[in-house]
């Protein structure tokens, strides 16, 4: 009898553990792809992300997804990212990311310049 009292504190208490204490958590699924999902928890993280499906080629179909996470970490900052992802990637966005340099100018103009001077083999020389 002890021994089974026992092994319900140990199961309690590894349950109690696991829990995890949420202020709200809410999700919705529907079968045409669409789905959207909400919670926050006690220690100040939350989520939130909705996708839908999308046409991305002639017989292709993709997820588009959009969302948002926030937490607090131990240095006393609360870091959040917003973020979409699909055909054309994850794309991350937070104050604490890094962001990639301007691209020089002379790059810029290379660029431009062949865009509109695409190669064409029919004009090579020999
Ligand atoms: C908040 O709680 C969740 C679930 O227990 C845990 O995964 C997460 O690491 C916690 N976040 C912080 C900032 O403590
Ligand atoms: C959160 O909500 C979803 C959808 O209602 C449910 O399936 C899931 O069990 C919930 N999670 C918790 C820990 O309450």
């Amino acid at each position: 009898m002890k021994l089974i009292l026992i092994c319900a504190l140990f199961v309690a208490v590894a349950y109690a553990e696991d829990k995890v204490d949420f202020i709200s958590n809410e999700s919705n699924v529907e079968y045409n792809g669409k789905f959207y999902y909400l919670y926050e928890l006690l220690n100040g993280s939350k989520a939130t992300q909705k996708g839908e499906l999308k046409q991305i080629g002639k017989d292709q179909y993709g997820e588009a997804v959009q969302g948002y996470f926030s937490y607090p970490s131990d240095d006393g900052k609360v870091y959040s990212i917003s973020y979409t992802a699909d055909e054309n990637g994850y794309r991350p966005v937070g104050d604490h990311l890094p962001t990639p340099p301007p691209t020089p100018e002379s790059v810029l103009k290379t660029l431009k310049y062949i865009a509109e001077h695409p190669y064409k083999p029919s004009e090579k020389k020999h």
